[in-house]
Order: C-alpha cells, then structure tokens, then sequence
C-alpha cells in the first residue's frame, strides 16, 4: 500500500484542488490530507470563507480522499510522514523546492498547478456576482 499526502487550505473547493487531489491518489493506493486549521491560516496571514470543519467535511466526501488531518503548524510534515508511514509526500507546484527537505524521509513531488483557479479567485469573483 503506498501512502500518498498532500497539504492545504482547500477553500471554496475548485477545479484546481480537485485535480491535484485526483492526481495526487493516482500516485498510490490512500491519500491524506493535512487541510489548514483556522487557527494556522491566521498564522499564514489567510482567512477561509469556510470554517475548517465544513472544509474537512467536503475533502471527506471526495471519492479520492482517505482521510483528512488537521494542518496545524509548519512543522508537523515530518512528524506526519513518520506516524502515517507515508511514501510520497505531494504539493502544487507553487511550492517548489520548498520541502526538498523532506527527500531523507519519503518522496517528494511537485505537481503542475492547474492554472487560472485559486480560492482567492474565485471569492473575488462571487463579490461581482
Ligand atoms: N492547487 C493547484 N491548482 C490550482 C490551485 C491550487 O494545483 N489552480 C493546489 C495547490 O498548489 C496546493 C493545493 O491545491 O497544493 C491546495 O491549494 P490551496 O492552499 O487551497 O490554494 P489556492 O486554491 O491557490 O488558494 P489561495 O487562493 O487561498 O492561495
């Protein structure tokens, strides 16, 4: 069984995430998702529209999602591959070389942004509506 986990705030649920979860399952066989507490957005300096639980419950009802974890500090991607037994660690491609690191401990990919959708986007664009 390979272990795949990604990180995020996955707001107003986009094409964007929705393609990079899917391709993120296909690199294994059971996701995880380490979705962004309210709390931690603060310290990210964002805010979600959605509160981290109905985010939580929307991941969770996607058919190429596992399990969804609280993300609640920069810190815990280590800890998490460990306690997880993750094989391949996932990110879009805005974060670049960001977790290099994290090559000692599993695989680590980064995969293409879909482009022209973001959460801040698509809030912008409901307030014209
Ligand atoms: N993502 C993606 N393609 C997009 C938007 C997001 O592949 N068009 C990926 C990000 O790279 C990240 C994951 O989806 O790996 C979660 O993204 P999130 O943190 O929710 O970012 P955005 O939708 O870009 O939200 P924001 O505008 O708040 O930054």
């Amino acid at each position: 069984m390979r272990r795949v986990i990604t990180y995020g705030t996955f707001d107003v649920l986009h094409y964007g995430h929705i393609n990079l979860l899917k391709r993120a399952k296909s690199l294994g066989d059971y996701l995880i998702v380490a979705c962004s507490t309210d709390e931690f957005n603060k310290i990210k300096g964002k805010k979600a529209l959605y509160p981290f639980e109905e985010r939580k419950k929307m991941l969770e009802s996607l058919r190429f999602v596992d399990l969804v974890i609280p993300e609640e500090n920069w810190e815990q991607k280590a800890s998490d591959i460990r306690n997880f037994f993750v094989d391949i660690f996932v990110m879009g491609d805005d974060w670049s070389g960001k977790f290099d690191e994290l090559k000692r401990l599993c695989e680590v990919v980064y995969l293409p942004r879909t482009p022209d959708v973001c959460s801040t986007n698509t809030k912008s664009k409901l307030t014209f509506l």
